[in-house]
Order: C-alpha cells, then structure tokens, then sequence
C-alpha cells in the first residue's frame, strides 16, 4: 500500500460523502432539470453565431441562485465547442464584476485583453489606450466574441453606465469581428434605472429565470445528491426539508445545495453513517449564524451599537423602540459615541430588519395609537455568538 493508498482509504472509508465537491458552488453538474426552457432559449438566442452572423445582446435577470451563471456558461461553452471548426469561431469569455479583476473599467478591458493573450499592466495606461489594445484583440482575427458580464449591476454601480454605452457601440468600428454581450444580474430594478439607449441596445432580448419551487428543488437535490453521497446515506425526508426551507426564502438552489451539503458535513463529524432531518435543521441554524455574525461584523460601528444596545434589553420580542433609543443612548455615553437622531435609528432598526437579525412589526395601542415593535429573530446559537463579537466593540 503506498501513502497515498493511506490517504485516500482515510479519506473515503469514514465518509458520508462519495464526492463532497459536487455539492460545491464551483462544481458544474451535467444534468441541470428544470430550466429546459432557458437553455434553449439562449440556445437559439446565440445560435446565429454558428453562421458567422453577430447574436442579439441578452439581458438576463432572477433572482440569487435561480440558474443565471451556471446555464450562461454552460450554453456559451457549448457555443464555442460547437464552432470551433467554422469559418467566424466563437470565442465567450465570461467575466464576474464582483470580482476584482473586472471591478473598474479599466481592469474589464485588461481582463478582457489577457484572454486574447495580451498581457497589459493592471493600472497606468490612458482609458484611450486601453481600449484600443482590446480593439485590436478583438480584430486580430475574425471572430465572434461573446463576453458575458455577471452581476452587472455592480460594474455599474461602481463606474456608471459609459462603459456600456461603449461595448454596445464597438461593433460600428469593427471590421473583421463582431461582439455580443449578455449582462446578468439579480437586481430587478438595475435595469429600471439604466440609460434608455444603454436599456434597448443591451436587452434586444430579454430571459427571466424565475424562481424554482419546492418540488423543482428537490429534482435539483436529487440528481447532485446521487453523485455526492453514497448509497442509503440520507434518511427519508432529507432532500424534501432541504428543498422546503430553501423554497420558503424564495427558490434559491445555492442555499439548498448548502443545507445538503452542510447536513452532510455535520454528520460526518458526528460519526454517523446516515443524515438526518435533525442535521437539516442543524445545517440551517449554522448557515445562519455563519451569516448573521458575517453581516454584523461588517456592519459600521452605529448600527453594530443599535444592535448592541437591543441586545442588552434581554428580551426576545415585544422591544418597543423608544426603549431601544434609551439604552442606544446609553450605549453612546458609554462608548464615547456621538448618538445619532431618532430618524437614523430608525433607518438603522430598519436595515437590520432587512436582513433578519431583527423583526419588527406595527401593533396598535388601542387608544395609544400604534407603535413599532422588535423581536430578535436569530437562534439561541446565532444570539450567544452575536453577543460575543459585540461584547469585544462595546461597553
Ligand atoms: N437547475 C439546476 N440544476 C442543478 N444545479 C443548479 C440548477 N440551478 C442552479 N443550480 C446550482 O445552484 C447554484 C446557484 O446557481 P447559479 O450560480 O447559476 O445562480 P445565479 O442565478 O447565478 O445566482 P446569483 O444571482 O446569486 O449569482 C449553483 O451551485 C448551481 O450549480
Ligand atoms: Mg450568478
């Protein structure tokens, strides 16, 4: 037996798992059911490219983790292998704005550039040059190019909407290749308040990825599940839990890809040989709390102080905001801070609303009129953690 033989046996005899990375957010599943639909509309969207011919430009928007990324890279992967051999090739080049590499304009064209081979220096050439060393990317052969632009909206976000204006018009100035672009993005209301002649030259069409239901989920679970794990490793009722809590926030296949995968992970370390509906709920309590203690710690120092100070009123529901303010107040004196008004609070108790930690509601007084109420809504697991991180920023 060579050491490798060692690790591999001890990696795979204790496992739960017969391939863990499947349920990974990397991994690229070769069965994706439920989007037949949407394949094949960006299929015959595209498929003009196979005649040489420039394809529309797509505008392709839903919700997080409904499919957007994995389908556009998967028909512009088939694209490019299918006309390889043609006379006009070709070539998609997928690009995340969220990340670095393609956060500016100037690092789009650089990036862009660096598929075409052509190494440029990340910062210190003219907007003007940068350009026209992709323009000539782009004409040093004829091609057919094809850049996707994930989360869009945060391009524009960062650098306003020029730089479509710009992609969309390059093709005037083209003459042996012609570019298409697909914008993607989650923010519905993105495109609402793009430019008018940015909006009609990048949505020639339109693809909406709707939201995947309970039932959906579970044949998405199930075709990864039989990959990852091994024969009879979940108990019945697993891919369903999994599927329902992911259905209930609003259809979002990431989120129970992680339950599975995560139930999966806490019941390897507990040893056992099957997972369990109680793992389900544990996945989601960590889930949870991974995020809630990942969004307070990026919280900016008042509203980690407003949370702070609901936390100390020790009591779960029934908070009623001016008591909020008076402990928020109290927190300030304590903490050298310069309390903020009431307004800003209340847009503070507002956004962390948004992102669950807290609920609030309206409730009526009777003749009192109505008051704002808050309840914490993170689990006892999520709340000690919370309280720990907070303990270490505040007095
Ligand atoms: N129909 C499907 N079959 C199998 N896996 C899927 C399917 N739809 C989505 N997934 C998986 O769910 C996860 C989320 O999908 P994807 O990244 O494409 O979402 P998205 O719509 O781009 O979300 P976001 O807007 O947050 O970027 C990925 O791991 C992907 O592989
Ligand atoms: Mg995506």
């Amino acid at each position: 037996m060579t050491l490798d033989d060692v690790f591999d046996k001890f990696l795979t005899s204790n496992s739960i798992f017969t391939n863990r990375s499947v349920l990974t957010i990397s991994f690229t599943p070769s069965t994706i059911p439920h989007r037949e639909a949407q394949i094949n509309d960006l299929g015959r969207i595209l498929a003009p490219a196979l005649r040489g011919e420039k394809p529309s430009n797509v505008f392709i928007y839903g919700r997080t983790g409904t499919g957007k990324s994995l389908i556009t890279r998967m028909v512009g992967d088939q694209l490019e292998k299918r006309s390889k051999d043609s006379s006009m090739p070709a070539k998609v080049i997928y690009l995340n704005c969220k990340m670095k590499a393609a956060d500016t304009e100037y690092r789009l064209l650089a990036s862009l550039s660096k598929e075409f081979g052509v190494e440029v220096p990340f910062t210190g050439l003219p907007t003007d040059q940068i350009y026209s060393i992709f323009f000539k990317c782009i004409e040093s052969k004829k091609q057919n190019v094809i850049l996707i632009i994930d989360e869009i909206d945060a391009l524009i976000q960062k650098n306003g909407d020029e730089i479509l204006y710009n992609m969309t018009r390059i093709n005037q100035d083209l003459k042996n290749s012609k570019v298409s672009i697909i914008g993607i993005t989650n923010d519905l209301g993105f495109i609402e308040n793009l430019d008018p002649r940015i909006k009609s030259s990048l949505s020639e069409e339109e693809l909406i990825f709707p939201p995947y239901n309970a039932v959906q989920l579970q044949d998405i679970l199930r075709t990864r599940a039989e990959d990852a794990f091994g024969e009879n490793s979940l108990a019945e009722g697993v891919i369903e839990k999994c599927a329902a809590l992911a259905a209930q926030e609003h259809g979002d296949a990431r989120r129970a890809l992680d339950l599975l995968r995560v139930a999966g992970e806490l019941a390897e370390r507990s040893n056992v040989k099957e997972v369990s509906i109680e793992h389900v709920d544990a996945a989601q309590d960590k889930i949870d709390l991974d995020r809630t203690t990942e969004f307070a710690r990026a919280q900016p120092k008042q509203s980690q102080a407003v949370l702070w100070a609901i936390l100390k009123l020790d009591k779960k529901t029934n908070i009623e905001t001016g008591e909020i303010v008076e402990k928020y107040a109290e927190v300030c004196r304590d903490n050298n801070l310069k309390p903020l008004t009431q307004r800003r609070i209340s847009d503070l108790i507002a956004e962390l609303d948004l992102f669950g930690v807290i609920n609030t509601k309206v409730v009526s007084k009777g003749r009192y009129g109505r008051t704002r109420v808050v309840s914490v809504s993170v689990g006892e697991q999520a709340l000690g953690k919370l309280q720990k991180m907070l303990q270490q920023n505040f007095l």
